[in-house]
C-alpha cells in the first residue's frame, strides 16, 4: 500500500512541477492572504480519486472539500493538496503534497514530498521514517543546538502577538529562528534532523498528519504548544521536535 500511496503524491507533485499559474488561477479564501490556486484543486480532486482506490474502506478528508469529514474508527486518509501555497505562488519551491492515514484517529502512515527539491519523507508506524530512501533517526539536540522554525498562523490575526512573543523569547536559546511556508516540511525536516523545533498557533489536520507519524518513527514529539496530545478533530497549536527540544520549551511557560 505505502508503494501505491507514494506513486499516487509523485504524480500528485508533477501536476504542480507542471503547472503554469495565471493570475485568474488565485483564489482568496475567507481570512486575511489565504489563497486558494487551481493547482490546489487540481491534486486533491486527483488524490481523491487515487488513494481511495488503493484503500477502498478508508474515509477522505481533504483541506479543499467542505471539512465535514470526522476522523473516526477505521481508516481516514487526511490530505494537504498542497502545503505551502503562499510558497507556490510566489514560486519558492519550498511547497509539498501531504498525506497522511489514521487508523482509529491515530496516525499510522505520513507521506511528504517535495516535488522542487525532489524530496519524499514517508513512514509507516512500527516501520521506521525515511527520506528519499535514507533512514531517519532524530539526534536529540536541545535548542541552543539547532535552527526552530515557526509558524505564522497569518490567517488567524487574533495569534500574531503570542507568536511574536514566543519568537522574542525563544531566539537568544537558539542557533536561529525560521520561518519556511510549509508547516508540513517544517515538521519533516525535524525527522531530518535540520531543525530542532517547530511550533504555530494554530494548524489543521491536514498541516501536520502526515509529518507527525515521520517525525514519530523519527523518534520526535508532537503535541500543542501546552503540551497535550492534539487530536485530528481538533484545530489546536501544534508544537514539534526533539524530544529535549519540546521539554525546554515547556518549561518555559510561554
Ligand atoms: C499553511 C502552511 C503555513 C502555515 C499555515 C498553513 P497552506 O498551509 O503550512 O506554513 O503557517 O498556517 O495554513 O495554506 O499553504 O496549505
Ligand atoms: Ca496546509
Ligand atoms: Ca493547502
Amino acid at each position: 500500500m505505502l508503494e501505491e500511496i507514494q506513486k499516487a503524491v509523485r504524480e500528485a507533485g508533477k501536476i504542480m512541477l507542471d503547472s503554469h499559474l495565471t493570475e485568474g488561477q488565485i483564489e482568496v479564501k475567507p481570512g486575511h492572504a489565504n489563497y486558494v490556486t487551481a493547482y490546489d484543486v487540481a491534486v486533491q480532486k486527483f488524490l481523491s480519486e487515487k488513494l481511495p482506490a488503493i484503500l477502498p474502506e478508508a474515509a477522505f478528508l481533504g483541506e479543499e472539500g467542505d471539512g465535514s469529514q470526522k476522523v473516526g474508527k477505521g481508516y481516514t486518509f487526511i490530505v494537504d493538496p498542497i502545503d505551502g501555497t503562499t510558497n507556490f505562488i510566489c514560486g519558492y519551491q519550498m511547497s509539498a503534497v501531504s498525506v497522511g492515514l489514521a487508523l482509529d484517529g491515530e496516525p499510522v502512515l505520513g507521506v511528504v514530498y517535495n516535488p522542487f527539491r525532489e524530496e519524499m519523507y514517508w513512514a509507516e508506524k512500527g516501520k521506521g521514517a525515511f527520506l528519499n530512501g535514507q533512514p531517519l533517526h532524530i539526534t536529540d539536540r536541545g535548542l541552543k543546538d539547532g535552527v526552530v522554525c515557526f509558524g505564522t498562523s497569518p490567517y488567524n490575526p487574533e495569534y500574531t502577538d503570542r507568536t511574536f512573543k514566543v519568537m522574542r523569547e525563544i531566539l537568544p536559546r537558539t542557533m536561529d529562528l525560521r520561518r519556511q511556508g510549509s508547516a508540513a516540511l517544517d515538521i519533516s525536516y525535524i525527522a531530518a534532523g535540520r531543525n530542532v523545533l517547530f511550533f504555530e498557533c494554530k494548524l489543521s489536520p491536514w498541516d501536520y498528519a502526515a509529518a507527525q507519524c515521520i517525525l514519530a518513527e523519527a523518534g520526535g514529539v508532537l503535541c500543542t504548544m501546552e503540551g497535550e496530545k492534539t487530536d485530528f478533530n481538533r484545530i489546536s497549536s501544534i508544537l514539534a521536535g526533539t524530544p529535549t527540544a519540546v521539554k525546554e520549551f515547556l518549561a518555559l511557560g510561554l
